[in-house]
C-alpha cells in the first residue's frame, strides 16, 4: 500500500496556496497550507510532516526563518524553498542556515515541482527507513549486549560452581588416596603382627611384581592392583598354625598341605569385602595356581590364570628361593619350572627386574642375616640369633658355626613343631 505523506505549502498569498493545492490534489499527498511562518509552525506540531515548501517574502517571518525554527523542531522533514528570480541570494541563504533541500523560483514549471516534491518525499522516506533500521540495530545490539552479559554471567557462575565441584572431588580423591594407603597401611601391620618374615616377604615381591608389570607396560590401574595383590598376597596366612606358617609348602605335610592351600581363599575373602581391594583379592585367590593347571585353588591353566597372578607367582617364589641360594641359582631354579609353574613369557621380566634392582631387593653389605628352616641348613653357616628350644634353653648359641651335629640336633629338638620362626643365619652374598 503506497504510503501518504503530509505536506506543508506556506505562503501569505491565497492564490499561490490554491494554485499549490490544485497542482497536487491528484497525487498521493495529504496537503496542508498555511499563510505564515507562525500558522506553519502551528500545523505542524499537529502530525508527522514528510515536506515543507514555504515562500521567503513573507511579513513577520521569512521564508529561511521559518524553515530555520522548523529545521529545529522537525529535522527529519524536508525544507524547500520558493523565491522569486530577484531572491537567489536568499535561497542560498534558506539552503546554508535552515538546511532547505532545494529552492524553487517562481514562476515555476508544474513538472518540475511536482518532481521536486516528489523526490523530496521519497527522501524523507529513505530517512525515515534508515532511522527505524538504525533504532532497530541500536536495539538489536543492546539486546545482543544484554544477552552477552547474562551469557557471560551465567558462564561465571557455572565456571565458579564447576572449579567448586572439581575441588571437592580433589578433596574427596585425596581424601580416598589417604583412606586406602591408610587402609593397606593397617593391613601391612596386621601381617607384621602374625610374622616379621611374612611382612618382609611380601614387602619384596610386591616390589618385584610391581616392577616386572611396569616392564611389561601394563596400565597405571592394573601395576597399582598388582602392587595391592603382592603386598596382601599371603594376608590369609594370619590365620595359620605356627607350623604352615614358618614351613616351606613342600615340607608341610598332607593335613598341614590343606590348611596352607587355604591361604588363597582365606586371603581374597578378607578384603574382597572392601570394593577398592576386590581385583587385587582375585589375585591373591589365584597366586599359587601353576602354568600346567596343577597349581590351587582352582586349578587354573596358563592364560586362564590372571596376568597380577602369574607375575606375583613368580616373584613369590624367587623371593622364598634367594633366602637361601644366590640370586643366580634362584633363578636358574625357576628357569627349570618354565611351563611346568610358570608362565615362560614372563621370565625375562623377572629376570630384568632381578638384575636392576639387586642392591634394592638385596643387602648391598656383604654379610646379611637370613630365616631358615632346619632343611635348608648346611654346616659352616654361622648362627645369627640364639636358637632357643621349648622350656626356654639355648639350643645352639649366637656365632655358633654349624656343623653335621648341630643340624641333627636341630631336626631332632622338633624345633620347628613349636618355633614361631626359623633359624637365623648370616650368610654371605656374592
Ligand atoms: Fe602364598
Ligand atoms: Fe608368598
Amino acid at each position: 500500500m503506497q504510503e501518504i505523506f503530509n505536506i506543508l505549502f506556506v505562503d501569505d498569498e491565497e492564490n499561490i496556496l490554491k494554485a499549490l493545492k490544485r497542482l497536487f490534489m491528484d497525487e498521493d499527498f495529504e496537503i496542508f497550507t498555511a499563510s505564515s511562518g507562525k500558522e506553519g509552525l502551528e500545523i505542524l506540531n499537529t502530525g508527522e510532516f514528510a515536506v515543507i515548501i514555504s515562500d521567503q517574502r513573507m511579513p513577520e517571518m521569512t521564508g529561511t526563518e521559518f524553515l530555520l525554527k522548523a529545521k529545529e523542531l522537525y529535522p527529519d522533514t524536508i525544507r524547500i524553498i520558493l523565491t522569486g528570480y530577484a531572491d537567489v541570494n536568499a535561497a542560498m541563504n534558506a539552503i546554508n542556515e535552515a538546511g532547505a533541500y532545494r529552492y524553487i523560483t517562481k514562476p515555476w514549471h508544474d513538472s518540475e515541482i511536482l518532481h521536486i516534491v516528489k523526490e523530496a518525499a521519497q527522501r524523507y522516506k529513505l530517512i525515515k527507513e534508515n532511522k527505524q533500521l538504525t533504532e532497530l540495530t541500536k536495539k538489536q545490539n543492546e539486546e545482543l549486549q544484554t544477552w552477552s552479559k547474562e551469557l557471560e554471567y551465567y558462564v561465571q557462575i557455572h565456571t565458579i560452581d564447576i572449579s567448586k565441584r572439581d575441588k571437592e572431588i580433589k578433596i574427596l580423591n585425596e581424601k580416598l588416596r589417604k583412606n586406602s594407603k591408610e587402609l593397606m597401611g593397617c593391613l601391612r601391620n596386621l601381617i607384621g603382627l602374625r610374622a616379621k618374615s611374612i611382612l618382609n616377604h611380601s614387602e619384596k615381591v610386591a616390589f618385584i611384581s610391581t616392577e616386572m608389570a611396569k616392564k611389561a607396560s601394563l596400565p597405571t590401574a592394573e601395576v597399582d592392583i598388582i602392587t595391592i595383590a603382592g603386598n596382601l598376597h599371603d594376608i590369609g596366612k594370619i590365620g595359620s598354625s605356627d607350623v604352615v606358617l614358618f614351613k616351606e609348602p613342600e615340607e608341610l605335610s598332607s593335613d598341614e598341605m590343606k590348611q596352607y592351600i587355604q591361604h588363597t581363599i582365606k586371603g581374597q575373602l578378607a578384603i574382597s569385602p572392601i570394593e577398592d581391594l576386590y581385583k587385587a583379592g582375585v589375585l591373591i585367590r589365584h597366586h599359587h595356581e601353576n602354568y600346567d593347571g596343577s597349581g590351587f585353588p582352582d586349578k587354573l591353566k596358563g592364560g586362564k590364570i590372571p596376568l597380577g597372578s602369574r607375575l606375583i607367582s613368580l616373584a613369590d617364589r624367587f623371593e622364598r628361593l634367594s633366602r637361601y641360594s644366590e640370586i643366580d641359582e634362584a633363578l636358574k631354579k625357576i628357569w627349570s619350572m618354565l611351563g611346568k609353574e610358570f608362565d615362560p613369557e614372563l621370565f625375562i621380566l623377572l629376570e630384568s627386574v632381578i638384575v636392576e634392582h639387586k642392591t634394592i631387593l638385596f643387602s648391598s653389605e656383604d654379610i646379611i642375616e637370613v630365616e631358615l628352616s632346619i632343611k635348608h641348613l648346611m654346616p659352616s653357616f654361622i648362627i645369627s640369633r640364639d636358637v632357643i628350644g621349648s622350656p626356654g634353653l639355648i639350643i645352639i648359641k649366637k656365632d655358633t658355626v654349624l656343623t653335621e651335629k648341630h643340624i641333627e640336633l636341630l631336626k631332632r629338638s622338633s624345633y620347628e613343631d613349636y618355633s614361631k620362626s626359623g633359624i637365623f643365619v648370616y650368610k654371605k652374598r656374592k
